[in-house]
């Protein structure tokens, strides 16, 4: 109502937006939707404070209850994913990175991270991305038949390179990686080993996905995506980092702050929090399970109607439609299945022949809707909703009245 008053222009668009969500199916793989207690405390008082530093070691005064939430969320993430230091203050997924980079090389040392185009993060070594101009950046890349990470590859350009750090992880990628294989290889180069499992958070918090915890060095993530929480991001440093490097903690947060950022977001820190209590209930766990089997039952029903899943399946939220055989681009599919009330997005396919601006493939994830309550019985619907619309463009105004309705029947998060 305040809102309302003092500023009808963005008060329209927040209800726009909230309607848009309310009756359409958010099927981006890196979204979800948040909590109500989640969101209450992103909008709470603690936006306006000031905290430079660390708890016990701020910049400003007034702190004292702003320490507390801090450290209730660096305890609740050391035990949620079992590692030995956190720091909850990258304002999200690229600056944690970021940070990494900047406490383990200089510029100019050699990195190794998946290609974006085969499924890896911009952050990853991507030459667009600060991680691909400031370092001398090797991109390993998926098998070509298989569409897995090409292992053998990945040891050869290691031994061939000698990176300092290494990245694991994806944004696009629908299998598990093999953690153990990627340890053993970033130890047999002595580089350090960084796991982003921005995407795959909550299923590892869920348990229903292996953790990399015994193998990598550091692991960073965002916070919402599947782990449900606010636009955040973390680091930590597992046993194992320590081992390597029992500086690794000092290093990262130095260089959060005062290395790249200034004053944190409080206000999201006590989101993150809440976030991580609610991942670690037996519900999140029921939920991260359902997530998957989704997925699965989404990819089988798409390839009952002859769509080519890459990688023949999946193995956590999302999967990556080949759409060549259905004679359509992602971005028209994606604008399809907008105008029909499934939001995707379009996405490159390994060794896409189409390059990056019209790409071959299409993203899509449960987490979003996983959240609403649907199950095996929706996600077949939803199949036949995308068979139907990309075979007759004109049924997507019907379809969007069909997922309106289906909306209303599992509402957002009260
Ligand atoms: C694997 C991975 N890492 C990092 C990020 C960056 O996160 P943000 O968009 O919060 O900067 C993303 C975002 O999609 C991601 O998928």
């Amino acid at each position: 109502m305040k809102l309302k008053n003092q500023d009808g222009q963005i008060a329209k668009l927040i209800e726009l937006e909230t309607q848009r969500q309310k009756e359409t199916l958010q099927m981006i793989a890196s979204e979800n939707h948040s909590s109500p207690a989640v969101r209450e405390a992103l909008g709470s008082l603690l936006t306006d404070k000031y905290a430079e530093g660390y708890p016990g070691k701020r910049y400003y005064g007034g702190n004292e209850f702003i320490d507390k939430v801090e450290n209730l969320c660096i305890d609740r993430a050391k035990k949620l994913f079992k590692v030995e230091h956190v720091n909850v203050q990258p304002h999200s997924g690229s600056p944690a990175n970021m940070a990494v980079y900047l406490s383990l090389c200089t510029p100019g040392d050699t990195i190794m991270g998946m290609a974006l185009d085969m499924g890896g993060h911009l952050t990853h070594g991507a030459k667009y991305s600060f991680s691909g101009k400031l370092f001398k950046s090797v991109q390993y890349h998926v098998d070509e038949k298989t569409y897995l990470v090409n292992y053998d590859e990945v040891e050869k350009l290691a031994k061939e390179h000698k990176p300092k750090l290494m990245w694991v992880g994806f944004s696009a990628y629908p299998r598990i990686l093999d953690w153990k294989r990627l340890g053993d290889i970033a130890d047999s180069v002595g580089a350090y080993l960084a796991a982003d499992i921005a995407h795959i958070a909550g299923l590892v918090a869920g348990g229903v996905h292996p953790s990399p915890v015994p193998y990598v060095h550091i692991i960073t993530t965002t916070t919402h995506k599947t782990l449900r929480g606010p636009r955040g991001g973390m680091i930590m440093v597992t046993k194992k980092g320590i081992q390597k490097d029992s500086e690794l903690p000092r290093k990262i947060d130095k260089t959060i702050f005062p290395g790249i950022q200034g004053g944190p977001h409080e206000n999201a820190i006590a989101a993150i929090a809440i976030c991580l209590k609610e991942a670690s209930l037996p519900a999140f766990k029921k939920y991260a399970k359902q997530i998957l089997l989704n997925a699965k039952a989404l990819a089988k029903a798409l390839q009952e109607y002859g769509f080519n899943i890459m990688s023949g399946g999946t193995e956590n939220h999302l999967l990556l439609i080949d759409l060549r055989n259905k004679n359509i681009t992602g971005i028209d599919a994606q604008n399809l299945l907008e105008a029909s009330g499934i939001s995707t997005n379009r996405n490159s396919i390994p060794y896409d022949p189409a390059g990056p601006f019209k790409p071959s493939g299409l993203r899509v994830g449960t987490p979003a809707i996983t959240t609403r309550g649907m199950k095996e019985k929706e996600m077949k619907m939803i199949a036949s909703w995308i068979d139907e619309v990309v075979a007759n463009p004109k049924a997507a105004k019907k379809i969007a009245q069909e997922v309106k309705k289906l909306c209303k029947k599992f509402p957002l998060p009260k």
